[in-house]
């Protein structure tokens, strides 16, 4: 279980993260959804330790994580993973390097890393563009190659920050496919943070929405979608149906 409380963050006075209260259970898929600047990505850096709150706590199971030192929170980095939109890949390096990148930095073995390597790209279905350079590839196949170096240490957690929003419909929906597949065969825990309702529909079980830092409704993926949904909810449905028209 990883669980928020009251969690805040603010940037020079303003609260971009405000109180927030959650819970995830450990092998779930949660989703966050909420407007551009509503604090999702404030709050993924947060749940993921890349950033530590200004007040509140963040558990992972039975340990506090934002009062440990650097040091012993390299060990809980170790075990989250993260995608965001723009892949956040290294240009110089091809696919193969780019994947071996964490493990190199967490120091395995040569012979670790290319078995490692190797089993990720085909896992990924990608195994043909490993001597490939970046600048080759789709959006799909970089964010597979995301996907497979976020992987890469045997994370517990994956965190996925707007992953498909720069990907087309047919290529958001094989990403979405194999992120629930990854799911499924690797039993992790997968955080979703997205502005697109396709996406939680299709991915998330439990769902929290978020509204000027803070979550201002949270509960199952259908109660969402329900008559009752919040204004929140309904302003994101209404600019998603307008957008497909
Ligand atoms: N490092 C930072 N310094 C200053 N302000 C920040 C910083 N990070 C976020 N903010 C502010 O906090 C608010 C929430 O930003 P955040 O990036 O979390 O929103 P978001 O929901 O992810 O938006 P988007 O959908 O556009 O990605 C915004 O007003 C943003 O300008
Ligand atoms: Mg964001």
């Amino acid at each position: 279980m990883i669980s928020l409380k009251g969690v805040t963050k603010s940037y020079g006075g303003f609260k971009a993260v405000d109180a927030v209260d959650l819970e995830v259970s450990d092998g779930s898929v949660f989703g966050i959804i909420g407007k551009s600047g509503a604090g999702k990505s404030t709050l993924l850096r947060l749940m993921s330790l890349l950033e530590r709150p200004d007040s509140g706590e963040i558990h992972y199971g039975s340990e506090r994580l934002d009062t440990l030192n650097e040091r012993d929170l390299l060990f809980w980095r170790r075990k989250m993973g993260t995608i965001f939109q723009n892949f956040n890949l290294l240009s110089s390096r091809n696919v193969r390097d780019n994947v071996a990148y964490p493990l190199e930095i967490a120091g395995w073995s040569k012979h670790d890393i290319t078995a490692r390597v190797a089993a990720l790209l085909e896992l990924v279905g990608i195994a043909d563009k490993s001597a490939e350079r970046l600048r080759t590839l789709s959006g799909g196949q970089k964010q597979r190659v995301a996907i497979a170096r976020a992987l890469a240490a045997h994370p517990k957690v994956l965190f996925c920050d707007e992953a498909t929003s720069a990907l087309d419909p047919q290529t958001t929906h094989s990403i979405l496919k194999l992120i629930q597949e990854l799911h499924e065969r690797l039993r992790i825990t997968v955080i979703v943070v997205t502005h697109q309702m396709d996406v939680l529909r299709t991915l998330c079980h439990e769902v929290a929405v978020i509204s000027g830092g803070r979550i201002v409704e949270q509960g199952g993926v259908k109660t969402l979608f329900s008559s009752s949904a919040s204004i929140v909810v309904k302003e994101l449905l209404a600019l998603h149906e307008a957008r497909d028209e």
